[in-house]
């Protein structure tokens, strides 16, 4: 199972997004399909809470309306770039908030009769014109600690601190305008304190990726662990005072008015959405026990940087309250925690000429999947995420290396193979694979490479090391132009036609190979190469990567198989 974090569906996407998430889950799923693992990956909109809610006042429009037409926008660019989810559902959607409601107020209770809430009075900024209590976005003021007056009642607009709404200096209400005021308010917390121990444990088990079988990046047990460790695990509140949402299902009069907190319905997401496509497909929706509460199944969550805690702390604390048994990783029957959270860091962008910059909706410098793809393919995009993955730490979309890298390095060296390959086939052999003669050293040196490069790059994408893995991919097409070029068969088919036909044979199982390594990573351009190569339906198999096209197999006809950008056009565009 494996989950992409749900985007809030109240804007589109950007870079950003597909480079934390989006993209290094698709190539996951990809790879994990070619070795044959049965595997559903599975998305959908963050449609509850308040961000929604903010934007669609902001807009006049109803928060309906607003979830409805970007969950579609979404939708569209992560098929537009080849991310193909096997369901993207949407917790506040028609054909989603039913059983949405129903699994995440389940899980809710069952954790209520586990005895993992407390139900506690708090005081909470209360607008007396809207005549309801304020979300913490929905208050502004002036900052407690740096005196700015541009702080929210979560967090701080100019010094960044974390802010307490009853905290802020004269707060004043977004909705209205008016001074709210305090008043008592009831909510149900969850005990994470109690929870601590457990999820220390457990989250401490997974520095060892031998014994977890799993490589967790340091930096997601840094700041889990670095968290626990400097502020302990106060209880958290999971309800809010909102209509927009799941409502509290408590029979009890304290709990109306309220909805669950966001962060703890849109995890729960993930497996309502499970459900709902099994229940599509003409099953039993019931059948989302199969890939949630079975420890046969392995459940990777796909996450920015600003996610980690709620996936790697609040999310485990929420399924472990849950559990009957006091195993940590749960029982059969039970929801099973985590197998892996693999978290990006976020992405910086540098437009030509200016500095380094963070990516900004209101400052305009994001680029956005919509504009991208009306004028450029998905691959190019595919390849320099992966290629500048911030997987360890912020890395830039720089928009003249973008260029560069996919002239210099997608072009030159991967498209080039293919090109000059597929060149000598059809001109020198009627467009089929000569025969291999008798090979010599060189031949099988580089014959040897293929197994070889499938299985290292098999253990980087395992390893969710995406960098890494399509460096190993984009070597063996640089130690294929090594070996054309050492053939030379430029010159031998002048002088010895049977030398050039085993330089080629070696070349075109070389792009037989390349074809299958590089699906997971770019699929439109595997596609393109498959139907060069005339391989049959299937091409992605990852065992099948390195086995040889036989003599005499006819190919398809040639293409080009990636476009050199032009820095202008692209400029101009983005
Ligand atoms: O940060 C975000 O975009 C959140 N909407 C992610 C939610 S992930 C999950 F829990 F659903
Ligand atoms: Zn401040």
């Amino acid at each position: 199972m494996v989950t992409a974090a749900l985007p809030y569906s109240n804007g589109r996407l950007h870079v950003g997004h597909i480079a934390g998430a989006y993209l290094p889950a698709d190539t996951y799923v990809r790879y994990l399909r070619a070795t044959g693992a049965e595997v559903r990956f599975v998305c959908g909109s963050d449609d509850n809470g308040v961000a929604a809610l903010k934007t669609a006042r902001e807009q006049g429009r109803t928060v309906e309306d607003l979830t409805a037409h970007f969950n579609q926008s979404q939708q569209r660019d992560f098929s537009g770039l080849g991310i193909e989810f096997d369901i993207f559902g949407g917790t506040h959607q028609p054909d989603y908030v039913d059983i949405h409601n129903k699994m995440s107020q389940d899980l809710f209770l069952k954790i209520h009769e586990k005895g993992f809430f407390t139900k506690r009075k708090s005081k909470q900024l209360y607008d007396t014109e809207a005549q309801q209590f304020l979300p913490d976005r929905f208050v502004k003021g002036s900052c407690p600690h740096c005196k700015c007056d541009c702080a929210f009642g979560d967090q701080c607009e100019d010094c960044g601190r974390s802010v307490d709404q009853t905290e802020l200096l004269n707060p004043v209400s977004v909705m209205t305008g008016s001074t709210p005021e305090l008043r008592e308010t009831i909510h149900w917390y969850l005990r994470l304190d109690q929870l601590q121990g457990r999820l220390t444990e457990w989250l401490a088990a997974k520095k060892d990726t031998e014994a977890c079988g799993a490589t967790w990046r340091t930096t997601v047990l840094n700041q889990s662990l670095g968290r626990i460790e400097a502020e302990g695990l106060p209880e958290r509140a999971m309800t809010r005072d909102l209509t927009w949402g799941v409502p509290v299902p408590l029979d009890d009069p304290d709990a109306e008015g309220k909805s669950l907190y966001v962060w703890f319905d849109a995890p729960t997401g993930y497996v309502s959405f499970t459900a709902a496509m099994l229940e599509q497909a003409g099953g039993d929706p019931s059948d989302y026990a199969k890939w949630w509460k079975d420890p046969d199944c392995k459940v990777l969550h796909f996450i920015g940087e600003d996610n980690i805690v709620f996936h790697a702390i609040t999310w485990p604390a929420m399924l472990l309250a849950s559990h009957d048994s006091d195993s940590i990783q749960g029982e059969l029957g039970e929801y099973q925690l985590p197998h892996n959270v693999v978290s990006n860091a976020f992405l910086n962008i540098k437009f030509p000429g200016k500095d380094e910059e963070k990516i900004s909706k209101s400052r305009g410098t994001a680029v956005w999947i919509e504009d991208f793809l009306k004028t450029f393919d998905p691959d190019p995009l595919r390849f320099y995420l992966t290629a500048i993955a911030p997987e360890q730490s912020r890395t830039a979309f720089d928009i003249d290396d973008f260029v560069t890298r996919n002239n210099g390095e997608l072009v030159n060296a991967f498209g080039n193979f293919f090109n000059r390959t597929m060149t000598f086939a059809h001109k020198y052999f009627e467009g089929k694979v000569p025969e291999s003669g008798e090979r010599g050293d060189v031949d099988r040196e580089q014959l040897s490479r293929l197994a070889t490069i499938r299985d290292k790059t098999g253990v980087e994408l395992e390893a969710c090391r995406f960098k890494s893995g399509l460096n190993e991919v984009m070597g063996l097409a640089r130690a294929g132009n090594g070996y054309f070029d050492l053939n030379k068969p430029f010159l031998s088919r002048k002088t010895d036609m049977i030398a050039c036909g085993r330089a080629i044979n070696v070349c075109l199982q070389t792009a037989r190979t390349l074809t299958t390594l590089i699906a997971p990573f770019l699929p439109h351009t595997a596609e393109k190469a498959a139907r060069m190569l005339n391989l049959p339906a299937g091409y992605e198999s990852w065992s099948a990567a390195a086995e040889e096209l036989p003599a005499g197999h006819a190919l398809g006809e040639a293409e080009i198989l990636v476009k050199k950008l032009d820095p202008k056009e692209v400029f101009a565009d983005v």
